[in-house]
């Protein structure tokens, strides 16, 4: 504990505890990122952080955990899918994908467990975009990208993808973080 005749200064414990909170404000929708490999095997990844970041051409940004399946396999590919949850259900969509693939990436798992390779897609009803990568039947919408960048930042990467194809699917909103009950950020 710093003397408390001092004023707050960045870092101390009270200031990083308004930062995290702030950053926890911050609003966003909720995705699915779906990606393949060269074998074909497929993946599906809940993700908050995706926004567009460019009119012509349309390029979008998704910040991918730099350990994640989803990474690798777009890096193989260059090539993934954005689905957006729908408001009424996406919960249950949510669910399904928001463990890794891997075991491993679970701290505490037992080694058996670590090395189960988990298929998110197995139960969840899909068909694929012209690119090969998963668009979920339950949707609101989706689009494709190509992957064109990717910009290492921390523990994430910035994927920058130039949108391929895309439409909606379902009447209704968007499903939103705040209402999933579960938090990314801080
Ligand atoms: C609400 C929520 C939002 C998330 N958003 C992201 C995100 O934007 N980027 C990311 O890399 N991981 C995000 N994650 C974590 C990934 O979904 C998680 O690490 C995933 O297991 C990695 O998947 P993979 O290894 O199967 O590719 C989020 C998790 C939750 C619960």
């Amino acid at each position: 504990m710093p003397p408390s005749n001092l004023p707050n200064l960045p870092g101390t414990p009270k200031e990083l505890e308004g930062v995290e909170k702030a950053l926890l404000a911050l609003s966003y929708g909720v995705h699915v990122i779906g990606s393949r490999a060269t074998d074909g095997t497929m993946n599906a990844m809940l993700a908050d952080w995706v926004m567009q970041v460019s009119f012509k051409p349309r390029l979008v940004a998704v910040a991918i955990e730099n350990d994640a399946r989803t990474l690798r396999y777009v890096k193989e590919t260059r090539v993934f899918s954005v689905n957006l949850l729908h408001e009424k259900d996406g919960i249950e969509v949510a669910r399904k994908v928001v463990m890794p693939a891997e075991g491993r990436k679970i701290k505490g798992r037992s080694e058996e467990a670590a090395a189960v390779v988990h298929d998110k897609l197995a139960t969840i009803p899909h068909s694929l975009a012209a690119n090969l990568c998963p668009v979920l039947d339950d949707a609101l919408g989706w689009f494709t990208c190509d992957a064109e960048q990717f910009v290492e930042v921390g523990d994430h990467t910035i994927v920058i993808g130039r949108v391929t194809d895309g439409d909606i699917l379902r009447a209704g909103e968007m499903l939103i973080e705040r209402d999933l009950g579960w938090e990314y950020g801080g």
